[in-house]
């Protein structure tokens, strides 16, 4: 089987405005990744995810994208961005670009011809419905962001249909001219030399044909947001974005059967797994990595997690490749929502499953949520429903790099407050020291290289009791065990017996060896074996 970079490789995810700011407004730049491509590479990442660069009134910071084409200039220009994957190559790092296909800003120019007029050729490229008989919205639709998903337009007497602000018009995927250009912007990166693409929200590209209502949802309670009160059935999830999908894929696959180099298609899909499966195709291939967020809220036990993942890995379809994201920038960050010890622990089974890894920007450092203070509210999320929880500034605060003024991330005033241990918990301070979260990844990273059991090895789960989490990789002759302590008593585990174990790395200082054939883990331990 030919392995290919997007299987065995860390994709780590840069959000733009929080990782290095180079012209002292506040913002990360993309100037600011070049800076920092030394740091990724010894870490040991092979690709990077940058959150959306394109120009953009930033109304949702970015995914509400004014030219797919561009670059928005808070960020740069397209030469940096040129330059930036010219150096990223250089250093074997790939690059993916963040597509947002679903909707457009409110400003981008084909939405201003599209609410022009009703004979205006772009009409139908956005979703415009007639009002209800009573003059409301055509239909229950809630926005992600809360509220009708539909606003109402004046001048022409429509409603527009948008799945997150009203800033953010859907696009109407149905229609062939929609699909044609954004088509061509994909080329447009990928002859650019860019790896590859998260695709934002594919989940919610297409909508059932004639807009019915989404049944209520019998579990809703206020505190979940208001998006609950109904099920997404009709508004997502659609039979034809599968055939979009497929397209995608073929364009993606275009460049490699002409010898232009592997690129790879991530799609961000919130749907549980007998839902997701189809999203890796059927007929025609779809995306080749179908996001998979189970880790992020699955409860941290560690029987349902071994179930989760035997199940996860016995539903994929053939050829079907595996991927486990902790993070990302619109959830709780892992070392919140596990603590401190079991981040490290979460970091060990992350590089150990099978499948491949996304890192959030800041979990290698153990960052935490940081409490934002109401005046300084920045995410649209937080202003249209505060109070819940659901705002994500927390999680994109400024990368803390060095010990000095700002910890490094700007000269400027930070468009969100720092981590308030900053000082301690930086890449300059944590670099040094032998016991640190990142110096554990960046074990684990160089350890996933010299030992490919651990990123493409069979995994088959071993017995285990109590808070242990324990299972086997195994590529040619090698064969590793990981077992991870998800509590914080120590555990026994038993070992197979046809071998003696030796640990190859623990999540804390030093890891016990195994006695007898048993090994004994700390509270919040895990430890990787081999056999001696
Ligand atoms: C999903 C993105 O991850 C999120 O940040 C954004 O607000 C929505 N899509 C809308 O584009």
């Amino acid at each position: 089987m030919t392995v290919l970079w997007w299987q065995t490789g860390l994709i780590y995810q840069i959000y733009l405005r929080s990782f290095q700011d180079t012209n002292g407004d506040g913002i990360g730049d993309l100037k600011g990744i070049e800076r920092r491509l030394d740091y990724l590479t010894s870490l040991g990442v092979d690709a990077i995810w940058i959150s959306p660069m394109y120009p953009s009134p930033m109304a949702d910071f970015g995914y509400d994208v004014a030219d797919y084409c561009g670059v928005d200039s808070r960020y740069g220009a397209l030469a940096d961005f040129d330059e930036l994957l010219d150096q990223a190559h250089a250093r074997g790092l790939k690059v993916l670009l963040d597509f947002v296909p679903n909707h457009t800003s409110d400003r981008h120019p084909w939405f201003a011809e599209s609410r022009s007029s009703r004979d205006n050729p772009k009409r139908d490229w956005y979703i415009w419905r007639d009002p209800a008989p009573d003059g409301g919205p055509p239909n229950n639709w809630i926005s992600d962001f809360g509220g009708s998903a539909w606003e109402w337009d004046e001048a022409t007497g429509q409603y527009y249909y948008h799945a997150f602000l009203k800033e953010q018009a859907d696009l109407n995927w149905r229609n062939p001219a929609v699909q044609a250009t954004m088509y061509d912007v994909m080329r447009f990166w990928f002859d650019r030399g860019v790896d590859g693409f998260r695709i934002d929200v594919l989940w919610h590209m297409v909508k059932a044909a004639d807009f019915p209502d989404n049944p209520l949802n019998p579990d809703y309670q206020p505190a979940m947001g208001d998006m609950h009160r109904v099920l997404q059935l009709h508004s997502t999830d659609q039979p034809e974005v599968h055939g979009i999908a497929a397209e995608m894929r073929a364009i993606a696959e275009s460049y490699a059967a002409n010898g232009l180099g592997e690129r790879v298609l991530i799609g961000e899909i919130y749907l549980p797994v007998e839902r997701l499966m189809p999203y890796y195709g059927r007929e025609r291939a779809g995306v080749h990595l179908p996001f998979n967020f189970q880790l992020i809220d699955a409860p941290w036990k560690a029987r349902s997690l071994a179930k989760l993942i035997a199940d996860y890995e016995s539903a994929l379809p053939p050829g079907g490749w595996p991927n486990w994201v902790l993070g990302n920038h619109d959830r709780p960050r892992v070392a919140t929502k596990r603590g401190q010890a079991q981040a490290r622990v979460a970091a060990m089974l992350l590089l150990t499953l099978r499948g491949t890894p996304t890192l959030y920007y800041g979990d290698e450092l153990g960052l935490s949520d940081v409490a934002i203070p109401l005046a300084q509210v920045q995410d649209p999320r937080e202003l249209r429903e505060p109070g819940l929880g659901l705002g994500r500034d927390p999680v994109r605060t400024p990368m803390p790099w060095e010990r000095s003024e700002n910890a490094g991330f700007t000269t400027g005033k930070p468009w969100l407050p720092l981590n308030a241990d900053w000082s301690t918990r930086n890449v300059e301070q944590m670099a040094e020291e032998p016991h640190s979260i990142l110096t554990l990844y960046r074990q684990l990273l160089a350890m996933r290289r010299t030992h490919p059991a651990l990123s493409v090895g069979d995994f088959a789960l071993l017995d285990a009791e109590g808070d242990v989490l324990a299972y086997e990789r195994r590529h040619g002759g090698e064969r590793l065990i990981v077992a991870l302590n998800l509590g914080r008593q120590p555990q026994r585990l038993q070992l197979p017996d046809w071998s003696d174990w030796r640990p190859l790395l623990s999540t804390l200082a030093d890891a016990a060896p195994a006695v007898n054939g048993a090994l004994l883990l700390s509270g919040n331990e895990g430890v990787i074996l081999k056999p001696h």
